[in-house]
């Protein structure tokens, strides 16, 4: 096993008004090549402020991030945004498409910037993975959420990024569109060997990943695997 990212002692402090607010707390983690990690936590445990500074989207207050034994908390804004273009990708729960670009030119735009000369062909390719070929030359708003989603997780995945976060993907879709969502992650990983890092609140998602890690008050509070969590889950259930 390899270690693909690590986070040294990760804090992070919002200013607000004269008090601050600490979202991360000293939170340290190491994800190895290959692994699906679920990041668990009530609402404002700062999940999604910790997916950012993984995914380079944010710079924390305090701490160290490695890529590939690289510090990437330190980088530029220019040199941030190359590692998102080639290594590191992202999906948000309201997907971030561009309006003004079909489904098939959404998927295209990563490659595009970087003048590929594949690009054209590969989005094809990954259109049809997710299953919307038909929907090639449709806009965003012409597409449900289900397919918005399917569409923004193939253009996180067009550079073959080593590490996918993202941040409650299924959490504005029905419970069909978030299976087939999910369908396709386990499909990638198995294939790609990507690193799959999830925020869900989804239990029986959760019980899926190798490891799950629970945030409470911008701390880290378990790291468990997805057995272990599932166990508890229905020993929680079951009263
Ligand atoms: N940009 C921001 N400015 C100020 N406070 C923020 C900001 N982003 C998050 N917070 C605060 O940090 C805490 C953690 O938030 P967040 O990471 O969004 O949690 P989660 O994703 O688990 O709901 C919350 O108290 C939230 O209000
Ligand atoms: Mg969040």
């Amino acid at each position: 096993m390899s270690v693909v990212l690590e986070a040294q002692s990760i804090g992070k402090v919002f200013p607000q008004g004269k008090k601050n607010i600490h979202a991360l707390k000293n939170v340290s983690l190491k994800f190895q090549k290959g692994e699906f990690v679920v990041i668990w936590g009530s609402s404002g445990s700062g999940k999604s402020s910790l997916l950012s500074i993984l995914a380079g989207l944010d710079k924390p207050s305090s701490g160290k991030i490695f890529l590939d034994g690289d510090r990437i908390d330190t980088i530029s804004e220019s040199e941030q945004a190359l590692l998102r273009r080639d290594q590191i990708g992202f999906v948000f729960q309201s997907f971030h498409l561009v309006p003004s670009l079909t489904a098939l030119e959404n998927i295209q735009l990563p490659l595009d910037l970087k003048k590929d000369p594949q690009a054209s062909k590969k989005a094809r390719e990954l259109l049809k993975s997710v299953g919307l070929d038909h929907r090639a030359q449709n806009f965003s708003y012409q597409l449900s959420g289900g397919e918005q989603q399917r569409v923004a997780l193939a253009r996180a995945l067009i550079s073959e990024p080593q590490i996918l976060f993202a941040d409650e993907p299924t959490g504005s879709l029905d419970s069909q569109n978030s299976k087939e969502i999910l369908v396709l992650l386990q499909k990638l990983r198995k294939k790609k060997e990507t690193t799959l890092v999830l925020v869900t609140h989804e239990p029986a998602l959760a019980s899926l990943a190798d490891r799950v890690i629970t945030l409470k008050d911008g701390q880290l509070v378990e790291d468990q695997s997805g057995k272990t969590f599932a166990k508890k889950a229905n020993i929680y259930t079951l009263g």
